[in-house]
């Protein structure tokens, strides 16, 4: 193996031609914050100020920046073979890339399907319950159900599903047959919860009334078990188990979109398993490949799976895929990711830190404009008090201050969302909240 070095992080000279996702465009250009180099649980700025990393890039990196395991894998893989098909056409590290994230995921849920992203493995979910409901003879059932606040990438079918306002204003009439279910924030009996709250496990009954409205028509339900990036909404007690129980009973299926809940970052594998309900199919990104190549994937129940797949006529049986599904590199990545997740033991480490990560996310409660704190898994939120006729403005200027304070944090609306990676120790725990709890205070002087 070639030793590479890395190229020198020049500062770039011109910021005009790349439109920023998500981004207020012209005020970062006005006053840019660079990221150059990454590792560990750090970032490094260009003039090489160290970054400690609070979000794990963008929920994504659960392994750590830089893992020397995942970049050699992908690097021996460019060299072997850098991209093959898989439309009527096979390369075996797709083939085994599935069979490892099948080995990871839920009992029965054993069959993958993969995408390049979050925003498509949503929409993947959602054609695959349409196809379904289909090929078993209910091709009434063509309404989708998401919920208020839910997020589920950009296409126009996780944005529809979704429950973003600002996310889907812009773009017209969206996608036809959708309907919502409440959200699960009621802060006015849930406020300042450790864990799972206690109360609202009958905001699922509303599929009741849901499925009242439409009759028969519905084909599935997708919520993100965990909402992280609405602003970190915990589902309460009961919540999850009484929305399975309504989709068993109505013949509706149940998706969970675990972008950020899968690979560990909750304290299992996936989400589903530590919150105790299994839906029948579930989405997965970010930390699939530790992201470092862009990959995503939806795996299916078995009875999914072979209905739409054994019950179809000889030919092609889902009209779906994209060019990159299970692309070779994005394979090698997704393997080597999977090992370490096994053999790190990364899900056991976010259990083992989750206490002490709570304690220190509770303990900023006293700090002025904080109205609510919420935490499960290497997972919390700090909710602050918007300024009045400025929403957002607080949250951002404590997200530049701990930037210039060396840690990275996300914010969203006035809600700090945290999710380091889950190779966190103690004392960056302890750097990232006393970063957080001195800005918060800095603001409020
Ligand atoms: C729950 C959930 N679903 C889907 C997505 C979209 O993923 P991507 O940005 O890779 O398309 C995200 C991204 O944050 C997410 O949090």
């Amino acid at each position: 193996m070639n030793e590479i070095t890395p190229p020198p992080p020049l500062a770039p000279n011109d910021l005009s031609a790349f439109w920023m996702p998500f981004s207020a465009n012209r005020a970062y250009k006005s006053a840019p914050r660079m990221l150059a180099r990454a590792e560990g649980m750090s970032y490094f700025t260009p003039d090489g100020r160290e970054v400690i990393d609070g979000t794990a890039g963008l929920w994504c990196v659960n392994a750590g920046h830089g893992r020397r395991e995942i970049t050699e894998a992908i690097q021996r893989q460019a060299a072997v073979m850098d991209f093959a098909p898989t439309f009527n056409m096979g390369h075996p590290i797709a083939f085994q890339a599935a069979a490892k994230v099948a080995d990871m995921t839920p009992d029965g849920l054993d069959h993958v399907f993969f995408t390049n992203s979050g925003s498509e493995a949503a929409d993947t979910a959602l054609k695959v319950a349409l196809a379904y409901q289909r090929a078993r003879g209910q091709t009434q059932r063509v309404r989708l159900i998401g919920r208020e606040r839910g997020y589920h990438g950009v296409g126009f079918g996780g944005m529809s599903v979704g429950g973003i306002g600002a996310n889907r204003r812009q773009f017209g009439t969206l996608l036809p047959h959708v309907d919502h279910l409440p959200h699960t924030h009621a802060p006015e009996r849930n406020a300042f919860s450790r864990g799972l709250p206690e109360h609202g496990a009958h905001f699922a009954d509303a599929l009741e009334n849901l499925v009242a409205l439409h009759g028969d028509t519905i084909a599935a339900v997708m919520v993100e078990p965990l909402a992280g990036s609405t602003g970190v909404l915990i589902p309460p007690k009961g919540y999850l188990a009484r929305l399975r129980e309504l989709c068993d009973k109505h013949g509706i299926l149940l998706i969970f979109d675990e972008v950020i809940t899968g690979f560990g970052r909750l304290g299992t594998p996936f989400g589903a398993e530590r919150l105790g309900v299994i839906p029948d199919m579930l989405t997965m990104a970010k930390g699939l490949t530790n992201a470092a190549v862009p990959m995503g994937a939806v795996a299916v129940s078995d009875a999914i799976f072979t209905t739409i797949v054994e019950g179809a006529p000889a030919g092609i049986e889902f009209f779906h895929g994209y060019t990159y599904s299970g692309h070779p590199l994005a394979a090698a990545a997704a393997i080597a990711s999977v090992d370490l997740h096994r053999s790190e033991d990364l899900p056991g480490r976010a259990r083992a830190l989750e206490d002490y990560f709570a304690d220190a996310a509770h303990s900023l409660k006293s700090a002025p404009n904080v109205v609510d704190i919420r935490n499960f898994g290497l997972v919390a939120g700090i909710e602050l008090q918007p300024r009045r006729g400025k929403p957002t403005e607080r949250a951002m200027r404590i997200f530049h201050r701990c930037f210039d304070a060396g840690v990275l944090i996300r914010t969203t609306a006035d809600i700090i969302a945290l999710s380091p990676p889950l190779i966190a120790e103690r004392h960056h725990v302890d750097r990232i909240f006393g970063t957080i709890a001195e800005a918060i205070r800095a603001e409020a002087a």
